[in-house]
């Protein structure tokens, strides 16, 4: 038996980010994941970081290579009807601007500065199980390098993503569950070639939604509309690459095709659990959530949970003052659900609906049409996309 302050499952952006938040205001954690370092750090997800992520990515002291790597953008575009259109994203929400940064480089950069502070963070543990919730002192049991372990804490973070054993380890009738599942998928791929792009293109076509998207000058990140049950075999390059070049086509501009490094199939959700707490356990980040890609929000919204949470178990450390973490599920519901619905309504605008239904297409091109010529529309996606100050 081992005693902590804060247990935290999941070694995610999540968990790692609480760990460090935590760490700079003197408060034990054991961080608890898994899977191993080598299949976290590869695993590859988001890549738009919202100006608010990075500034607390900064906070946390983990800003360092963000500033030197990360690629500023001000602005994304639009394409329907074989145009693209920009949307100039700083200059309609009085300067601010994304940082394009791989998922996977943030948890990198925040493992190694977990291993550099000596603090604890076991990668492979198994049959993690949660006991004693609504007691003072819940407790973890888990296996780690063949040995049965139990660690005794103040509070449980659950930050184990949407099918972590967090969530599921709260007893039936205490959620709320909201969800909504899509008729869609996206077949991501990471090409070993420079961006042909200089700015994020999210393309609408009668074949099906496209993003072009990047990690760094060399390595091209794409993604196509397929079914969210796709098989991968039935996608040999070539075909990625054609249906790539008939989707995102515009005249006077090339798609520069290279060697695929990676491919895999997501399916689209929607998810919110409420409250984001039983007892002493708090969800954080996908563990409470899910939000389609579309918005670019799943790793913005988790990492705002783990200031909040931060904040209340600062606050809870210092004076014994619980009125934060009471706090804690009304505030972060407040901006999941602005982002359900932000990343929701980018889904609608952008995919080919089942059966092409001919009513919906025409209210695509309407809405797509008013956000790419209404100042006051292409302001309303802007400030959702950099990222709402207030919510
Ligand atoms: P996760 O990253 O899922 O981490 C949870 C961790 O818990 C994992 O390491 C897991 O192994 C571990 N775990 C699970 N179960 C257990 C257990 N029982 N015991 C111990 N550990 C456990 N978001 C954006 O903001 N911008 C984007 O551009 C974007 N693009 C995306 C593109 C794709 C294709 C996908 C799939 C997602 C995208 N997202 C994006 C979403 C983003 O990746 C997630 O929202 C983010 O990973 C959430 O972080 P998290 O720490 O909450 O959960
Ligand atoms: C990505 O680069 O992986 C990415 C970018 C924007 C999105 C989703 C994913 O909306």
């Amino acid at each position: 038996m081992t005693r902590t302050q804060v247990a935290i499952v999941g070694a995610g952006p999540a968990g790692l980010t609480l760990g460090r938040l935590l760490e700079s205001a003197g408060i034990e954690s054991v961080i608890l994941e898994a899977r191993s370092r080598a299949y976290c750090e590869a695993r590859i997800r988001a890549g738009v970081l919202e100006q608010g992520t990075v500034d607390l990515l900064r906070d946390a002291g983990v800003g360092e290579r963000i500033d030197r790597e990360g690629l500023v953008h001000h602005g994304i575009s639009l394409q329907f009807d074989g145009e693209r259109h920009r949307i100039p994203l700083s200059d309609l929400t009085g300067g601010r601007s994304i940082v394009v940064y791989g998922q996977t480089e943030v948890v990198k950069d925040l493992i190694a500065a977990r291993l550099e502070s000596g603090l604890p963070l076991l990668f492979e543990a198994e049959g993690v199980s949660i006991h004693d919730l609504e007691a003072g002192r819940p407790r973890i049991r888990y296996r780690h390098e063949g040995a049965e372990h139990e660690l005794e804490c103040d509070v449980i973070a659950g930050c184990d993503g949407f099918h972590g054993c967090c969530r599921a380890s709260i007893p039936p009738g205490v959620l709320r569950e909201f969800s909504r599942e899509y008729p869609y998928g996206w077949l991501g791929i990471l090409a070993e070639v420079a961006p042909s792009i200089d700015e994020l293109v999210y393309a609408r076509h009668e074949r099906g939604f496209a993003l072009l998207s990047l990690r760094s000058p060399t390595l091209s990140r794409y993604y196509l509309q397929c079914a969210p049950d796709e098989n991968l075999d039935e996608w040999p390059d070539d075909r990625i690459w054609e249906e790539l070049q008939l989707r995102t086509g515009v005249a006077g501009w090339t798609l520069v095709e290279g060697p695929i490094v990676e491919k895999g199939v997501t399916g689209m959700r929607s998810y919110v659990c409420e409250p984001m707490r039983h007892g002493r356990l708090f969800l954080a980040g996908d563990a409470a959530h899910i939000v389609p890609p579309t918005g670019a929000k799943g790793l913005n919204l988790a990492l705002h949970d783990v200031r909040v949470l931060a904040e209340a178990l600062i606050r809870f450390n210092e004076r014994g003052d619980e009125t934060l973490l009471d706090a804690y599920s009304t505030e972060c519901l407040r901006r999941v659900w602005r982002c359900e619905h932000f990343s929701w309504w980018m889904t609608t605008m952008l995919h080919l609906p089942p059966g092409a239904d001919p009513f919906e297409l025409r209210l695509q091109s309407a809405q797509l049409r008013y956000v790419t010529t209404s100042p006051a529309q292409a302001r309303a996606l802007a400030e959702n996309y950099v990222g709402l100050e207030a919510v």
